[in-house]
């Protein structure tokens, strides 16, 4: 049987297994997915006697996904961009193609729930690692802009200088702002930033929201996150969380593996009852 695993370190609250099987299930596909805590110092050694056995493809979390990235043999364009590689898939040839579904994943969330990117004003808070990731999903759909703000203002300076080329190419446009200088409505806010695990929300002026707003907070949990929260006594259209996002990098990372895409909502009510 084709093996598939989630490694990560910790790696004893995914919710991988569980999503993975719900697509094995709906889909007819015969694997198993299981996952699999890994030394800090263990990565490649672990990887290395998974491939060489059944082990067909796996997804990489928090701390390997740099990792994950030298140790794929050929990288998909949006793993390059995002510097980091969550699904790496074992390729015919032998060699080991990696990949980054996130971008894709936050992406097919915001147009199931009816968001248009096309033309829309982003704000993209944060400059790590989840920022970086989505950055090429997104200026694939065009959007007018995309403003990045940082706590660190520098960070969000160098990586919107680093997607300058790819979003001219898009007829788009990317420049980095200071938190506290931001103008205007946008029409998405993407926060990046795992402010809302603690109870924070990002330091943004309450201007930049306005009736027509969509606020997308990654982080998810138990009830609205704070910064969802906050989006929403400020008059946000609409708030969601990042729990779409999870299965959705989920099914594109299904699709890698073995080419057919499964159905995202039935799994997605599963977690948001099992969270409630
Ligand atoms: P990730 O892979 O989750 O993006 P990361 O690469 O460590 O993790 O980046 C974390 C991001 O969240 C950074 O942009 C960080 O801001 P700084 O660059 O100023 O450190 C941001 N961040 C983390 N906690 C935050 C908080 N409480 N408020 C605002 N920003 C926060």
């Amino acid at each position: 049987t084709d093996q598939y695993l989630v490694v990560g370190n910790p790696i004893n609250h995914s919710k991988s297994p569980f999503i993975h099987a719900e697509f094995a299930k709906s889909t007819g596909e015969v694997l198993t997915y299981e996952k699999l805590e890994v030394a800090k110092d263990g990565f490649v050694d672990t990887m290395s006697a998974f491939f060489a056995g059944n082990g067909k493809g796996c997804n990489v979390t928090v701390p390997f996904k740099e990792e994950a990235y030298q140790f794929a043999t050929t990288l998909t364009e949006r793993a390059r961009l995002a510097g980091a590689v969550n699904t790496l898939k074992l390729m015919d040839d032998g060699s080991i193609l990696g990949d980054n579904t996130d971008g894709q994943g936050l992406v097919a969330d915001l147009l199931d729930h009816d968001v248009a990117l096309t033309g829309a004003r982003i704000l993209l808070i944060g400059a790590g690692g989840a920022a970086r990731g989505v950055i090429l999903p997104l200026l694939a759909h065009q959007p007018k802009e995309i403003i990045i703000a940082n706590r660190t203002a520098s960070k969000a300076v160098a990586l919107a200088e680093s997607f300058n080329v790819h979003a001219k190419s898009h007829q788009s446009q990317i420049t980095a702002c200071e938190m506290c200088a931001l103008e205007g409505e946008f029409d998405v806010i993407i926060n990046s930033t795992a402010a809302s695990l603690s109870g924070e929300r990002p330091a943004i002026d309450a201007d930049t929201i306005g009736s027509t707003t969509v606020m997308y907070d990654m982080a998810y949990g138990v009830g609205e996150t704070s910064s969802n929260q906050w989006a929403r006594e400020q008059g946000a259209k609409q708030v969601i969380d990042g729990l779409g996002m999870l299965v959705g990098q989920a099914a594109e990372s299904f699709y890698v593996w073995r080419g057919v895409r499964p159905e995202t909502q039935r799994v997605l009510s599963a977690l948001r009852q099992s969270l409630a």
